[in-house]
């Protein structure tokens, strides 16, 4: 309120008591007179009754205004049921398609289950072992269901899904939303009851990875996006009326017709772009394009950046870092993609942060880190070689900052504290580096991150520590419209 007096900083004002401490000297001493009189005899037999009469109508009284029963509040969100857990956080685990592409088969699903078990991956919360494109016959079966393919996976399904069961994960299998799969493979438009049935039923998977190629023509199709991967959505959703069991619905769509817009009502994640692949190109393109809609994320519905590159094709140790950082902390899914057996210490290193994991898993705060300074670029710049580098966002913990440096050679990274919305103005903050597993002292004001490497990233925790120290300069960290009670501006 301009020109409002009083003392700066505001203080706690001083409220009248409403009630007066003070007794009337008359009252007191007529209430002494009645304690003084002769206690009144109350038989016990009119005791009893009192009581039980009393009782009564307090029984009728707390009858009456019972609260409602309580009735299971139904949590089903278009076709997802928000109560059963199941795709609350990004889901983690392992597919094969970035490792080994079509060339699949139960060996190598079992050798992968296995190397993530002795890995120790499920201890920080890798889960899933997904199949991807290429598994099954070309044909279906003359009843109408899709077949695994008799040389891949001679052993059936079934057997591969129980043995993931039986190492305390669980299996992820793919279709898709047209007619073929991407690589030909039979699709399950026009199936989906029976396949979803199939997948879930049959074979125990609990997930579906639902792809978007061969897509029928319109005169036959008539819907758009949203009525293609309804269909699935509708029939698992009918499945899990049924089984009680709710399958984790992947809809890997490309980010075509902005999923983030719809795809919450039908599944639990959703691609958001093209796909990756193992290049620091990628990488800055698939952020560039997701810095965008960075915000869509929260608990059972996640912008799916596609699954990790972190130990494949030239990627840098410092540019898989930012890609595995930048991937956890925007709150997608978390899923391998490299060959284990073959994995290096510095793989392992990254896809194990477990301070960067536990963000990703945060169960407090389902939202992921948004941009609030690009850098190098003016803000909202698209551009796909220098996206945004400072981001922050909130979690259990504190407030989380990720700073990128895009360029090709070291520089400092500066913020101010308050240029994140999560950051009080006047206090101070302790510093937690999230990559170094340090405490880096308490930041007054502003932070900077000092050299930090070609294409490499910090990640920050920050916790409030208390007011800043009384007497830091300038009065306002963030000077615009800064003003004195005199209404006096001090940025002019
Ligand atoms: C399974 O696939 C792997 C990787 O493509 C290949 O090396 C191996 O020979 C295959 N095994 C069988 C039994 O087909
Ligand atoms: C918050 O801190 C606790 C205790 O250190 C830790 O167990 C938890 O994983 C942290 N949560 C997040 C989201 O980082
Ligand atoms: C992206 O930004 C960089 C740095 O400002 C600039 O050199 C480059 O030309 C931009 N790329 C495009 C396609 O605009
Ligand atoms: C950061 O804040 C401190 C404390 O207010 C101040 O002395 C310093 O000049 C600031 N640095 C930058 C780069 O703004
Ligand atoms: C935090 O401190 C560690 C240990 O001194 C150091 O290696 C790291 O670079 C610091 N992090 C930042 C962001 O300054």
């Amino acid at each position: 309120m301009p020109g409002q007096q009083g003392r700066y900083p505001p203080q706690t004002p001083e409220f009248e008591p409403l009630v007066s401490d003070e007794r009337d000297p008359e009252v007191l001493s007529k209430y002494q007179n009645l304690l003084a009189d002769e206690p009144r005899r109350i038989s016990p037999k009119m005791l009893a009754i009192g009581f039980t009469a009393s009782m009564i109508v307090l029984g009728i009284i707390l009858w009456y205004f019972q609260p409602p029963p309580r009735v299971p509040k139904s949590e089903v969100v278009g076709y997802v049921d928000h109560s059963t857990g199941v795709g609350k956080l990004p889901f983690m685990g392992y597919n094969t398609w970035n490792a080994y592409a079509c060339n699949i088969n139960e060996t190598v699903v079992l050798e992968s289950a296995r190397l993530m078990k002795s890995l120790g991956l499920p201890d920080v919360g890798y889960e899933y072992v997904g199949i991807d494109d290429c598994y099954s016959e070309k044909q279906r079966s003359p009843q109408g269901d899709i077949v695994a393919s008799k040389e891949r996976f001679p052993s059936g399904m079934r057997k591969v899904t129980d043995e993931i069961h039986s190492l305390g994960l669980k299996a992820g299998i793919y279709s898709d939303s047209g007619w073929f799969t991407c690589q030909l493979y039979p699709g399950s438009y026009g199936n989906e009851e029976r396949d979803a049935k199939l997948f879930q039923e049959e074979w125990g998977f609990d997930l579906l990875k639902y792809d978007n190629c061969a897509v029928p023509f319109d005169s036959v199709i008539k819907e758009g996006m949203v009525g293609k991967y309804t269909r699935m959505a509708k029939a698992l959703s009918d499945l899990t009326k049924k089984t009680g069991k709710q399958m984790l619905f992947s809809l890997c769509q490309w980010g075509r017709e902005e999923p983030w817009l719809w795809a919450r009502k039908l599944g639990h994640t959703w691609r958001t772009t093209d796909d990756i692949n193992p290049s620091w190109g990628s990488i800055t393109d698939l952020l560039n394009r997701n810095s965008f809609y960075a915000w869509a994320s929260d608990f059972y519905g996640h912008n799916d950046m596609d699954m990790l590159e972190v130990g494949n094709g030239q990627l840098t140790y410092d540019e898989a870092k930012s890609h595995f950082t930048a991937w956890a902390l925007m709150k997608s899914p978390l899923v391998i993609g490299t060959h284990l057996k073959d994995a290096t210490k510095e793989t392992l290193e990254i896809l194990t942060n477990k301070e960067i994991i536990a963000i990703n898993q945060d169960p407090v705060f389902g939202t992921g880190i948004t941009p609030f300074r690009w850098g190098v670029n003016p803000d909202w710049t698209w551009n796909w070689t220098h996206p945004a580098s400072f981001w922050s966002g909130q979690s259990q913990n504190g407030t989380v900052f990720m700073l990128l440096n895009t360029l090709g050679t070291p520089v400092d990274l500066s913020f101010t504290l308050t240029e994140s919305p999560w950051i009080r103005a006047g206090r101070q903050y302790s510093v937690r580096d999230l990559w170094t597993h340090t405490e880096n002292g308490t930041a007054v004001r502003n932070f900077t991150a000092r050299a930090v490497p070609p294409h490499g990233v910090v990640a920050l925790l920050m916790k409030d520590a208390g007011d800043e120290p009384e007497g830091t300069q300038p009065p306002c960290a963030r000077p615009e419209w800064c003003m004195r009670e005199d209404g006096r501006r001090i940025d002019q």
